[in-house]
């Protein structure tokens, strides 16, 4: 169904094709200055005409004059001049049986644009480093990652999850001395990844004292490099150990990779990316190393290879985007990473550019800012982090505290206060847009009264008990008042909501709007009785709001990965 704002484009648009017959403004443009104004007594919908004087060479007021004469728009009751504005009064009895319709309808969903279909998308998120602290600072990857991924599908995308877990580096090198020094095969069994935490932060205490050692764990890792079958087998070790942990993590999320391909899966498949880089002519020697030379582009050099000949961050990231591109033919290819990483995009996608890929253009890093936690920065190397899982134990504890008080009686406490815990640190996350450094505090993100995941679950399990009372009704008449009107105004809002986030990798958006349909719905309850309705069909008409905004929440809360139990 054609939304009301798209009529009322069209409608505008005729009557600046009769101000002007070749105007070269267009109806997306007209969309995009239509607005729902804050203070109703302005109208219901309003366009500012003062943006289109320029081209029509005429002062504000004339044009909305010259707009008023004639206007017909399905869906608007009267149209009105107010000083440069227009203003539209809508039929708000058909405007809301419309949305209403729209929402209930099964088989389109609700705001599904559709434009994916046909279209693959690569998702590159999470991708922690194996042997180091799954931390905090991880956060962002994996719930902007997997977000973009659920945005993404339901835009009709065909979308591939891809852990480009950190299993290469120096870092095995330490781990393996580490290992061999100070560990043994029990504790890290018994203790799992915090073991090999705890060796790698060892490792990095001891070699300030001694710093023979690294030499040590470098020679181990050339060791791995060449096939060292006994390093070989400690390192498949230590990352098995390592997913098994993530993996616990990520079903709190409810996340599922289709690959865990790590940067090790790319070994045998970077002489071929080294070669196509000599065949062109891009590569240059450094000091020994080899780079590729972007100084004309305004950045420092990519580099490809080590002066020992080893390979990469980069080249890794080059060889990666050839197979994916070769395997899935992707239309778009996602990266989440935080923003220190910007530079590192740039210079290697600037890097396939240079080779002659056009597809390098569908490649897209997706950056996001700081977290800290009560104002603490996180440093690896010291062991200073909070581990995420830390922090979603704690979120889920502090959850299941408050439940217990404020709902003794709930049957699986349990299970709700880790969608409760874990809804609210990833609601809380997604609140700000994504370049925005975060300070994290978990009395915060808990709080049921603030602007929460706990309080938009509340909303949500709200509509679903009133549903449970009664769900059998038939609303055909529609006659809202303010507070259900502003409430569909919001609903209507859904689909152009999310178009804008998708648009702009930024779940963020729909967090924001999830709190507005939370904050209209409840003033619409406490207002506006539904079960107890005067009449019989403000009864269904209540029903029918209550029903469209459960179907939108649940909707806009998995888009943003937080669950909505019916009950907290
Ligand atoms: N493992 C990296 C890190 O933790 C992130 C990898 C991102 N993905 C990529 N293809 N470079 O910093």
């Amino acid at each position: 169904m054609k939304s009301l704002k798209k009529k009322v484009a069209s409608a505008v648009y005729k009557g600046l094709l009769s101000i002007k017959p070749d105007v070269t403004l267009t109806e997306a443009e007209i969309i995009s200055y239509l607005a729902y104004p804050p203070d109703q007594t302005m109208g219901d919908l309003a366009l500012p005409c003062f943006k289109f004087s320029k081209e029509l060479r005429m002062a504000p007021p004339a044009i909305a004059s010259k707009l008023v004469e004639g206007f017909e728009c399905e869906g608007i009751a009267r149209a009105e001049a107010a000083g440069g504005y227009l203003n539209l009064k809508i039929d708000r009895g058909a405007f809301c049986r419309s949305i209403y319709d729209s929402i209930a309808d099964t088989d389109k969903p609700y705001g599904a644009s559709g434009e994916g279909a046909g279209k693959t998308v690569v998702l590159d998120y999470s991708s922690p480093n194996v042997a180091k602290p799954f931390h905090i600072g991880h956060l962002g990857t994996t719930v902007i990652g997997h977000s973009l991924k659920k945005m993404f599908e339901f835009a009709g995308y065909k979308c591939i999850g891809v852990n480009h877990l950190g299993d290469w580096g120096t870092q095995f090198g330490k781990l393996t001395v580490a290992y061999r020094k100070w560990g043994s095969r029990e504790a890290v069994e018994q203790k799992g990844i915090d073991e090999l935490v705890a060796l790698y932060v060892k490792f990095h205490e001891e070699a300030e004292k001694e710093p023979a050692l690294n030499d040590e764990a470098r020679a181990a890792f050339t060791a791995l490099e060449h096939g060292d079958p006994e390093i070989t087998e400690l390192w498949r070790w230590f990352i098995e150990i390592s997913i098994a942990e993530y993996k616990k993590t990520y079903k709190q999320l409810d996340i599922e990779f289709d690959y865990y391909t790590g940067e090790s899966f790319y070994t045998d498949k970077m002489p071929a990316v080294v070669e196509e880089l000599k065949e062109k002519n891009l590569l240059t020697l450094d000091d020994g190393a080899s780079i590729v030379d972007l100084e004309a582009y305004g950045m420092p050099p990519c580099l490809i290879l080590k002066r020992d000949g080893s390979t990469l961050y980069p080249t890794r990231d080059i060889a990666a985007a050839i197979y994916r591109k070769n395997t899935f033919d992707f239309d778009k290819c996602i990266y989440v990473t935080s923003a220190g990483q910007c530079l590192h995009f740039a210079q290697w996608f600037k890097v396939l550019e240079l080779m002659g890929r056009e597809w390098y253009k569908d490649l897209v890093h997706v950056p996001y800012g700081t977290v800290s936690l009560n104002g603490e920065k996180l440093a690896t190397r010291t062991g200073n982090v909070v581990l995420l899982k830390d922090l979603f134990d704690e979120a889920i504890d502090k959850a299941a505290a408050i439940m217990a008080e404020k709902n003794p009686e709930l049957a699986g406490r349990e299970d709700v206060a880790e969608s409760v815990g874990v809804g609210a640190v990833v609601f809380y996350y997604l609140s700000s847009n994504r370049m925005r450094d975060i300070n994290f505090v978990l009395e915060d993100a808990l709080n049921f009264d603030g602007n929460t995941g706990p309080y938009a679950q509340y909303t949500y399990a709200r509509t679903c008990q009133i549903l449970h009372k009664c769900s059998d009704f038939r609303a055909e008449e529609f006659t809202p008042n303010d507070d259900e009107f502003a409430l569909c105004k919001t609903l209507s809002l859904f689909p152009e909501t999310f178009d804008q986030a998708l648009y702009e990798y930024e779940p963020s958006i729909i967090t924001r709007y999830v709190l507005q349909l939370c904050a209209d719905y409840n003033r619409f309850y406490h207002n506006c009785p539904v079960l107890t309705a005067e009449t019989e069909q403000l009864k269904a008409q209540r029903l029918a709001l209550t029903q469209s905004t459960n179907k939108v929440l649940a909707r806009a809360l998995e888009l943003i990965c937080v669950r909505h139990p019916e009950k907290i």
